[in-house]
């Protein structure tokens, strides 16, 4: 299957940051326009109904205060905190950080995550909170790197795919840097090598 393209035309990397940024793959404005058309769908499916928001800590921090602003449906916000386990462990084996405390029961709960990659951030917070019962589970998430997916997962509601590459901005983080960017870029490969030794040339999946 064909990658799809990232949008075009392509934004400017502010000067400010022509050191680290290889690259804006999503500018502010794209960002905003389809993060308010995400909100005007999930207002509409979601009206009439007492509706959760469990969001999954921290990357989702910029494009959830952003998307519910452009809810028109009453909701309550929670968060749950997924990492991965460090060095000497799986890879990929996740640890949950903070549960989510909202009673979800006979709810309609909407999960948000910053980005789909291989799934199972996604899958182990939805499977956790179905064993609650809400009425009606859903995900957004913002980005999906569909190319990496190991889980059978998907988003019923996507802001963007990307191609398969570790992007930066608009809440996603490199080592905890970055998450403050207005737009989505790509990072320099320098910026990884100089991470630290040890590190790989792609950076493994931080922590989320
Ligand atoms: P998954 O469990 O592999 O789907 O990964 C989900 C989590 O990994 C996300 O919530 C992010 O925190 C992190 N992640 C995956 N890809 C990227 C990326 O390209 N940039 C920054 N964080 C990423
Ligand atoms: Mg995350």
């Amino acid at each position: 299957m064909p990658k799809p393209a990232p949008p075009a035309p392509r934004a400017a990397v502010p000067d400010a940051w022509r050191e680290h940024i290889d690259r804006v793959l999503i500018s502010r404005e794209e960002i905003a326009a389809r993060v308010q058309a995400l909100g005007a769908e999930i207002s509409r499916d979601f009206a009439g109904r007492d509706t959760v928001i469990v969001a999954v800590l921290n990357g989702t921090v910029l494009f959830l205060a952003d998307l519910i602003r452009n809810l028109t449906i009453p909701v309550r916000l929670d968060f749950v905190g997924v990492s991965s386990y460090g060095a000497g462990t799986h890879p990929g084996e996740l640890a949950v950080t903070k549960a989510c405390r909202l009673d979800v029961r006979g709810r309609d709960v909407l999960v948000v995550d910053d980005i789909l990659d291989t799934g199972k951030t996604l899958d182990r917070v939805t499977t956790q909170l179905r064993q609650f019962k809400p009425r009606r589970l859903r995900t957004c998430v913002l980005l999906d790197k569909k190319a990496r997916r190991q889980v059978k997962i998907r988003g019923d509601y996507t802001g963007f795919q990307i191609p398969d590459e570790f992007v930066v901005g608009y809440g996603l983080d490199f080592a905890e840097r970055y998450r403050s960017l207005p737009f989505i870029a790509v990072l320099k490969p320098e910026v990884f090598q100089a991470g630290g030794a040890g590190k790989p040339s792609r950076p493994s999946r931080p922590a989320a």
